[in-house]
């Protein structure tokens, strides 16, 4: 044992006993978030009630995280092992891959995905739209002025500020300095109003809208195109919903807008397709002709972070989203779409005879439900609907300001679970 080892001992003790503290200094950054990031948060809370309240353990569920629970269907699965049985085989293995993920990949997320409106050279295939999105911020560095919708998917403001683009957060308004909330509402049908607010170099937009549930029409990305081409600003197009678009002529990329190329990146993920959350699986769309203000190509530093800082997706999973855009993997996709979008119907349906006004929930899994002002806030539904019902939700305000008072329900449970869900939500709200 290590008392018996004389100073090597005293130096080892002396080490774990007190402690040592670096001298490092914390990236301030860091210190500007305000809180843990949300979905943690969420968990953290529900642990907190299940320890409190034990003989509720079994009773809780999650209609929180937009986490998919339908297993992943034959033909898309057969991909996945076919692509972990290659690497049994002396033929079939492969070490590292391209960075920007497998040349059939690419070609086939351009033609089936895109219809051709993109070149394969254009896509780069990664671990997810979440992690693309924070190798985005890297590559624009801690200058640039970012705008974000309000309320909107955590993960744009919390990056911007760790990269350094903010100021503090405003403890009155909640807002970060140096980010431009633009508000969504249902009184603008939950689309920003970029023209009416101040310049910003990089825009986030995110449709099927994750939490509001809003769609965009043509119209709508049509005018945000516009004017991101006459402002010079670039816009983050995150798609990672779209195939739960049903409605027609709603557009399923951004790259279905005129003059969009010139102006935009997209983002996207199988996470949501296929059930993927846990395989990981995504794509950016870089086009090949935007520029930076210097004339540079955005793609050739999109090109230095993936080369740098990311291997490649697995090869495993690459074949997985291979048979994803097979013909079969699509019908796979389109079924299981339909199963969380029945969900999303009967939440939209309990809602509205429980009385409150619902959004979203039918070109998305998300449900976004107005509270009355008797319920005190998002985070008091949130809390009060876990006591009463064990039911996990998302308070609104969790997605920024513009969030309070809005409460997001994710159609991802298994339906069995949705229909007790909205039976003890309508006994908890009478
Ligand atoms: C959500 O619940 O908003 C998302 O599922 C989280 C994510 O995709 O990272």
């Amino acid at each position: 044992p290590l008392q018996t080892q004389g100073t090597t001992t005293a130096r080892f003790s002396s080490t774990a006993v007190e402690g040592a503290t670096s001298q490092v200094e914390r990236n301030e950054n860091f210190a500007k978030l305000a809180g843990g990031y949300l979905f943690p948060e969420i968990g953290r809370r529900r642990n907190a009630y299940v320890q409190e309240h034990p003989e509720m353990a079994d009773r809780i569920i999650s209609l929180g995280i937009g986490d998919t629970t339908q297993p992943i269907p034959p033909h898309i699965l057969s991909g996945l092992v076919e692509g972990a049985k290659k690497l049994g085989t002396k033929e079939g293995y492969s070490g590292y891959g391209a960075e920007q993920g497998q040349a059939l990949l690419r070609e086939k997320i351009a033609k089936v995905l895109y219809n051709d409106l993109i070149d394969a050279s254009e896509v780069f295939v990664s671990d997810g739209a979440k992690c693309d999105i924070m190798r985005i911020q890297q590559m624009f560095g801690p200058k640039v002025i970012s705008a974000v919708q309000d309320p909107s998917y955590p993960v744009y403001v919390d990056t911007s500020v760790m990269m350094g683009q903010t100021g503090n957060q405003d403890t009155s308004t909640m807002q970060y300095d140096n980010i431009v909330y633009m508000r969504c509402s249902p009184e603008n049908g939950f689309f920003p109003d970029y023209a009416s607010m101040p310049r910003a170099d990089v825009v986030y937009l995110c449709s099927p809208n994750n939490p509001t549930g809003a769609a965009a029409t043509k119209e709508q990305l049509e005018s945000m195109v516009k004017l991101c081409r006459e402002r010079g600003s670039i816009l983050v197009f995150d798609a990672a919903y779209a195939p739960f678009i049903r409605s027609p002529g709603v557009p399923k990329s951004i790259f279905e807008i005129e003059g969009a190329k010139d102006v935009a990146i997209e983002v996207n993920s199988f996470s949501k397709y296929a059930g993927f959350t846990g395989v990981r699986l995504g794509w950016t769309v870089v086009p090949s002709g935007l520029k930076f203000k210097d004339g540079s190509l955005v793609r050739d530093d999109f090109n230095r972070v993936m080369t740098t800082a990311f291997n490649g997706a697995s090869n495993i999973v690459q074949s997985g989203g291979l048979a994803c855009l097979d013909e079969e993997g699509q019908k796979e996709i389109s079924t299981l779409i339909d199963y969380y979008l029945e969900n999303a119907k009967l939440l939209r349906q309990t809602f509205e005879e429980i009385g409150f006004p619902v959004h979203g929930g039918t070109d998305a899994p998300y449900v976004f439900v107005e509270l009355p002002e008797s319920v005190g806030g998002s985070w008091n539904a949130f809390n009060m609907i876990l006591e009463k019902a064990q039911v996990v939700t998302i308070p609104g305000a969790g997605f920024g300001p513009g969030g309070e008072g809005f409460l997001r329900l994710s159609a991802f449970a298994p339906k069995d679970s949705v229909i007790e869900a909205c039976k003890r939500l309508k006994e908890a709200f009478q």
